[in-house]
């Protein structure tokens, strides 16, 4: 059965339908044990197989080498917010933090909690509208790592592959809304985390990629699911792992490398969200002002006259089975979210609807 609606949630967002279909018909019966995924022990082999091949398809898709511990954690992309101080801070406990929207705020407010964030390039003045310039950014000399969120989901702009920082600090990024969308080089980070539920499944499992060598900063103190380093000892199953989660991430990251693999994910998800900004840019209803280098290819955001027609808009959208396009209630306005499960046909299903509403004004 296909989904008679689009859905450009920002997460829990939209699976492919291949994914969706396969589970259905495993559902009753995984790899012909006569009950459901969902019900068979973490410590049985099947289990433990799926986490191994859930790794090496991430490992190969991302091109994520030796050097680097793969762990499926849980808590949420949130969690990371505090996980990471807690595991990276050394004796300074200080870290350099590139502000670039809501989520780097959060991100912020946990590294204080637990030492100090330098806030050593923001863009909050602007609105938060443009990343700001990071070749002219300072970083501290004693600070133990450098922060930031490659994708915005919220305010609608990314730090793209090739404006990444070249720092010899240990690099860590927030990847929660665009991982796989492009080819990031994962040896220009230290770490890496996403939860799954936007571009690689569901809620439930976060994914973190780790230099060998940070794992060794890794303090006793901190609570043991926090732990990196103890995690990473368990194979990620220091307790019950969400077996489920990880089992759709699996079949999600089967589904894009038949599909051509990231780089293929890169061309079609370039060329969704050029086919809407350009109608966007050419509209005189809907308007997007983010710089064009910063705009987000996964989270398209436009507004149109003001905030009352952003929520007609909406609604009337989803009358037409065009679901959850109301913005973020920080932001406001509107919100596209075409993650890589968002066929082009999602895009133009969007385009023609603006369309028809602008007409019908
Ligand atoms: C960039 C980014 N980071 C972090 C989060 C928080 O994710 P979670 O709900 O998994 O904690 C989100 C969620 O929308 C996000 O978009």
């Amino acid at each position: 059965m296909q989904n008679k609606v689009y859905n450009y949630s920002a997460g829990p967002a939209v699976l492919p339908q291949e994914v969706l279909a396969k589970i259905q018909t495993e559902l009753f019966n995984y790899e012909g044990m006569g009950m459901s995924v969902m019900e068979i022990s973490h410590r049985s082999k099947p289990c433990i197989a799926l986490f191994d091949e859930t790794e090496a398809l991430l490992r190969k898709l991302m091109g994520i080498s030796e050097q680097y511990s793969v762990l499926f954690m849980q808590g949420g992309a949130r969690l990371q917010f505090a996980a990471v101080p807690l595991n990276l801070f050394g004796q300074n406990r200080k870290a350099d933090y590139i502000h670039t929207g809501s989520w780097t705020k959060y991100a912020i407010a946990e590294a204080n909690k637990a030492g100090q964030a330098v806030i050593v390039a923001s863009g909050e003045e602007d609105g938060f509208c443009k990343i700001p310039d990071l070749s002219e950014m300072k970083v501290s000399d004693d600070a133990d790592y450098i922060y930031l969120c490659t994708n915005n989901t919220i305010e609608g702009t990314a730090i793209r592959p090739t404006q990444i920082p070249v720092t010899p600090l240990p690099l860590v990024a927030d990847m929660s809304s665009n991982i796989l969308s492009e080819e990031y080089d994962v040896e220009q980070f230290g770490l890496i985390f996403a939860g799954a539920q936007k571009n690689m499944g569901i809620a439930g499992v976060t994914v973190v990629v780790i230099r060998n060598d940070l794992l060794e900063r890794s303090p006793k103190n901190i609570a043991d699911m926090l732990n990196y380093k103890l995690m990473h000892s368990k194979q990620s199953m220091l307790n019950t792992p969400p077996v489920f989660a990880v089992y759709v991430l699996n079949k999600v990251l089967k589904w894009v490398e038949e599909n051509g693999g990231v780089a293929q994910m890169a061309v079609r998800n370039k060329e969704k969200a050029a086919l809407l900004y350009d109608f966007i840019d050419n509209s005189s209803l809907y308007q997007n002002n983010i710089e064009d280098s910063d705009r987000s290819l996964m989270n398209v955001i436009f507004n149109l006259p003001d905030a009352e027609e952003d929520t007609r808009f909406a609604k009337e959208a989803e009358k037409n089975g065009l679901m959850f396009l109301k913005g973020h209630r920080d932001v406001g306005g509107i919100r596209a979210s075409i993650y890589n499960a968002a066929p082009i046909e999602q895009v133009q299903a969007l385009i023609e609807f603006m369309k028809k509403y602008e007409a019908g004004r």
